[in-house]
């Protein structure tokens, strides 16, 4: 595996999730196969979860890890050609890109959506060059449009706790106070869609998401429709993908609390599992009575964070 972005990078989903059991059950097994090899995790933005796990799933494959915050203490970086560079950013990416790639044998990257110019998060200015320049396998460690460890470890605790073979499992918008990317919900539309469950997403109109990633999924308008006999609810915020209206992209269209995901909610479910990718924000998203519930499971999907990216690791170290 050269790139990991889509789902369709994974290549068949079953005998993903079957390998990422077989990882979970004994994560050391592979301790030789990183043996002398390098992980660079580069953050252009925040990160406990993503960070703490993908550098576990390393060492636990024996690889060496770097980790890399851009905006603490490297050089500022223009990421845009043909500048000229005479203000405070003193390195360019085209030059810093090819320099990191001498120094590892497999490049994560982090780069949020900036929310500036919709077509420039959507062709994915920032990784797309890590992927040109860097000459190494790149893995996408949530970038403008997609986080895939995110869904990939979403879809291994689904497989964990679903109680039927094709269960429904609801993506719902909830309220926020600040503009968030869409890469979350892209991602888990995107892998929800190529697995064998009942997928319905649900979020007030005009945060419909990009059809390259929603697809034929059902929608949903009516929140509470749409949670009855769920068994599992996917709980997200995302900002408006311009999808409708290009000049809305990024934009806090509704703070409706009526959205949050509370008890009243989840009792019209079949007792489902509470998701979230977190970090949450708490009686805005959901209440505290929702996630501290025995069906909340959101501290295990967090774990399998380790699992997914050290299957996606150890596919790139068999691909060298
Ligand atoms: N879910 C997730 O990616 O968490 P972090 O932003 O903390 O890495």
């Amino acid at each position: 595996m050269k790139v990991f972005q889509h789902v369709s990078d994974i290549g068949d989903l079953k005998q993903a999730i079957e390998e990422a059991l077989q990882i979970k059950a004994d994560r050391y097994q592979y301790q030789s196969l990183g043996k002398n090899k390098t992980c660079m995790l580069i953050f252009f933005n925040n990160s406990l979860r993503t960070r703490l796990s993908t550098q576990k799933a390393a060492m636990n494959l024996g690889m060496n890890v770097i980790v890399l915050d851009v905006n603490q203490g490297a050089w500022k970086l223009e990421t845009e050609r043909g500048v000229i560079m005479d203000g405070d950013k003193s390195e360019h990416l085209l030059e810093a890109i090819p320099v990191m790639g001498c120094y590892c044998d497999i490049i994560g990257v982090r780069s949020f959506a900036r929310f500036e110019n919709r077509e420039d998060d959507y062709q994915e200015k920032i990784l797309n060059q890590f992927i040109k320049y860097s000459g190494k396998p790149v893995f996408f460690m949530e970038s403008a449009t997609v986080h895939p460890l995110q869904a990939f470890a979403d879809l291994i605790t689904i497989e964990e706790y679903k109680r039927n073979q094709r269960p429904k499992v609801v993506l719902t918008w909830a309220p926020h106070p600040k503009s968030l990317p869409q890469a979350v919900p892209n991602s888990f539309a995107q892998w929800m869609n190529a697995a064998d469950v009942n997928f319905v997403v649900t979020h007030p109109e005009g945060y419909e998401l990009d059809p390259l990633f929603v697809g034929d999924a059902k929608v949903e308008y009516d929140q509470l429709k749409a949670f009855e006999g769920a068994d599992f609810i996917y709980a997200k915020n995302w900002s408006c993908p311009g999808v409708t209206r290009p000049e809305d992209y990024g934009k806090v269209l509704s703070k409706d609390m009526s959205w949050t995901v509370d008890t009243k909610h989840m009792e019209l479910t079949n007792n489902a599992y509470f998701m979230h990718c977190l970090p949450v924000r708490r009686n805005m998203i959901v209440t505290d009575d929702v996630i501290e519930s025995p069906t909340s499971i959101v501290i295990p999907e967090a774990a399998n964070r380790e699992i997914s990216a050290q299957v996606v690791l150890k596919r790139m170290l068999e691909s060298l």
